[in-house]
């Protein structure tokens, strides 16, 4: 007796497909799975007996072999558990094995049956769409597979109502595309205008999310840096329907999606220091995405940057650069997109007072070289605006807020990335903003009018500007250039994005 039917594998964003044969042949009763499966798709064997006990279904003793194919591709996690038990109930003449040919299934089954949440979901329904075949997969995460488009879905909440389902005797109704509801609820959006004061901070991350620039921020404790940062996403445009699904994919595989709702709003991810690095970067046990990734399209926040570990910040590098992290395995390279917009913050020193002469400590200025020599020169190479915070004065803070509003200022940068995509796309290239401008295209894009060549050539001679900080420089002319829809990039443009260079870090 033998049944088969497909499942899926997941190795970073790349699904493959999985065939799953169970043969029941006559012998010393016996049930394996074959196929390197990890420790829990070995356990699907209980789970699988247990649920069709609990359902009354006559469980075959006798010799039950589970072949998951290929071989050598490494199954991990619990959603091999539906495919097990529907090829069971194929073998067993339960269900007939020919409907389903053209599905691929998964789900984890608990003891009494029910069918309960996975991750990976809506990458495997994508998958199966370009197989043109449709998905079985638990009730919670049906809204999740239907943003695969239109295939068809069976979410049944039991294994029960599938094999009625099957038999005709309960329709199961597709399930609807679910999204996210508004990020916070209303009382709670975190707006700019919040921000009392701190006019120069405020124009410095209108800068970063008009160009798209990592921004450092470097400031007294109770300045408002995390402040600030929240409220990044809330004038970053929102994300188009191609970014939602890449970012909803991502925190699919790592089993974080919201009742399977696609997320609409700019992730935002800010990891405690104490992060470990599969935390941070990914891997672990399963090579799971790390919040790099899940900061993929949005912006990934590191407060109190020195205190991060050293290995974690440094291998912040490569995926700054690539917008891509690779997480080597055993058997395995595993990818995962991060396309990140990073937003550091610091105080200047351990105590935080470094420049406040009052309230620095007995060791300052020693202190404060110290703590920011654990930041290496490359990462902060790869970051285009630092900013200096300073504290909140008294009168500002007991002034009614009036600043503009989130709304206002997100109007502004979309216009600017407006301009800059559409300048990206008569060139022929694939980037979108100028954070990613670099060589030859800088200079062809942005290379200022004379006075600025003047005063550039000034400033990086009494600066020392390392080369790359020179095209630092140039980058964000060219952002602040497009922020006023300015054709060339002038003398107070540079002066401008001088202003934000390095300042008081060593
Ligand atoms: N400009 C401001 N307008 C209104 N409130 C502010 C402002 N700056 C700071 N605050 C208030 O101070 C609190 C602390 O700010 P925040 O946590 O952003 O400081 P920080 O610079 O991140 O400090 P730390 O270095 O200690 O992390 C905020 O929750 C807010 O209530
Ligand atoms: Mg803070």
């Amino acid at each position: 007796m033998f049944g088969r039917l497909s499942t899926v594998a997941f190795q970073g964003v790349d699904v493959i497909t999985i065939d799953v044969q169970v043969q029941i042949i006559s012998g010393q009763h016996a049930f394996m799975v074959v196929g390197l499966p990890d420790k829990a798709v070995a356990e699907s064997r209980e789970r699988v007996r247990s649920a069709f006990e609990s359902l009354g279904l006559s469980f075959p003793w006798r010799r039950i072999v589970v072949n998951l194919a290929p071989a050598d591709v490494q199954k991990e996690g619990s959603h091999y558990d539906l495919p097990i038990a529907l090829g069971l109930l194929a073998a067993t003449k339960v269900l007939p094995g020919d409907v389903l040919e053209d599905y691929i299934a998964l789900g984890e089954l608990s003891l009494d049956s029910r069918l309960a949440p996975i991750s990976g979901v809506l990458p495997a329904a994508l998958h199966a769409a370009s197989l043109g075949k449709g998905i079985i997969c638990p009730k919670a995460c049906g809204g999740e597979a239907a943003w695969a488009g239109d295939i068809p879905i069976l979410a049944p909440a039991t294994l029960l109502a599938l094999i009625n389902h099957f038999k005709g005797v309960q329709v199961l109704s597709p399930p609807e595309p679910m999204m996210e509801e508004a990020a916070l609820g209303p009382g709670r959006v975190l707006d700019l205008r919040d921000i009392k004061g701190q006019e120069t901070a405020k124009r410095a991350l209108e800068v970063a999310a008009s160009g798209g620039h990592n921004l450092l921020m470097l400031g007294p404790p109770g300045s408002g840096k995390s402040m600030m940062a929240a409220r990044l996403p809330g004038i970053l445009p929102p994300l188009t329907p191609s970014e939602a699904l890449d970012v909803t994919m991502v925190h699919s595989l790592a089993g974080q999606l919201n009742e399977g709702k696609l997320i609409r709003t700019r992730p935002f991810r800010d990891p405690h220091h104490s992060a470990s690095m599969p935390a941070l970067v990914g891997g672990g046990l399963r090579a799971q995405p790390g919040e790099i990734s899940l900061a993929h399209k949005g912006v990934l926040f590191l407060d109190e940057l020195p205190e991060f570990s050293r290995a974690g910040l440094e291998a912040l590098r490569q995926p700054l650069e690539s917008g891509k992290v690779v997480i080597s395995r055993a058997n395995a390279h595993v990818t995962y997109p991060s396309q990140f917009q990073l937003v550091a913050a610091m105080n200047p020193c351990r105590c935080g007072y470094v420049s406040d002469a009052d309230r620095a400590c007995s060791r300052a200025p020693r202190c404060a070289a110290d703590y920011q020599s654990k930041i290496s020169g490359p990462l902060f190479d790869r970051i285009d605006l630092h900013m200096e915070v300073a504290e909140v004065s008294a009168e500002d803070l007991t002034k009614p807020a009036t600043g503009e509003t989130s709304a206002v200022v997100a109007e502004r940068v979309k216009r600017a990335r407006d301009l800059q995509e559409a300048r990206y796309q008569a060139l022929g290239m694939s980037i979108r903003l100028n954070a990613h401008a670099d060589g030859e295209l800088l200079d062809e894009i942005a290379t200022p009018d004379e006075e600025g060549l003047a005063l550039l050539k000034k400033a990086a001679e009494r600066f020392k500007l390392s080369a790359r900080g020179y095209r630092r420089v140039i980058r964000v002319s060219r952002t602040l250039a497009d922020m006023e829809g300015a054709d060339g990039v002038l003398k107070r443009h540079i002066a401008e994005a001088l202003s934000y260079r390095r300042l008081h870090v060593k």
